[in-house]
């Protein structure tokens, strides 16, 4: 099986970074693959809410922006699951985590098409390095982007920096469960 990682920090060796290296790891060590991308590292933009609100997300499943989330938005179809690693800012997602949770939910989450993330398992880590606020809220805002596009919640994991070692052996755990896909 293979399982995206995706990641959404500025920062190569911070508390996000090692989160989603935790999770790629617990991936790895149960016997599947794990593709991790930093988000920050490509150019995915905003979507332009094109025409009256909807673009050819609605009925083509495909963003007419043309930038990297084109060729991230077809790793996640293939992936056979999701983990995305946040750091908190102001309670909610980064922006390189929210443009690409925006821009696929469009193409996913449209009535008129079936979803192609539906029934995948998806684990949520929001990492507050901060005050540890708002990890709630932004895990609040992953669901429901996991609802929208009709995958399936594996786990919703806050960590912040005092709760980091213990949370890393968490996420580590969840993901190598989730891969093993035995739930
Ligand atoms: C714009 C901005 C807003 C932030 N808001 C919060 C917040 O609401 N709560 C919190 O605990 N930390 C907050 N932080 C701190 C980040 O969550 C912290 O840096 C996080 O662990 C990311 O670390 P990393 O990039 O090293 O992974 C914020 C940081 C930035 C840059």
């Amino acid at each position: 099986m293979k399982y995206l990682v995706l990641s959404a920090s500025p920062n190569f060796d911070g508390l996000t970074e090692a989160c989603a290296e935790a999770a790629a790891t617990g991936i790895r060590e149960a016997g599947h693959q794990a593709e991790a991308v930093r988000l920050n590292d490509l150019s995915v933009g905003m979507c332009e809410a094109c025409g009256n609100g909807w673009g050819t997300c609605l009925n083509n499943q495909r963003c007419q922006v043309e930038d990297d989330f084109q060729g991230l938005h077809l790793k996640a179809v293939e992936a056979d699951g999701l983990v995305l690693v946040t750091p908190v800012y102001w309670g909610e997602m980064s922006e390189s985590a929210k443009a690409f949770t925006d821009r696929i939910r469009r193409c996913e989450a449209s009535s008129t098409k079936d979803s192609r993330l539906a029934g995948k398992p998806v684990l949520a880590v929001a990492a507050a390095g901060g005050s540890g606020g708002g990890m709630i809220t932004c895990l609040q805002s992953m669901e429901r982007w996991i609802q929208h596009v009709r995958a399936r919640t594996f786990d919703l994991i806050p960590v912040n920096r005092w709760s980091r070692a213990y949370k890393l052996e968490a996420i580590h755990a969840a993901a190598h469960t989730m891969a093993e896909n035995k739930f």
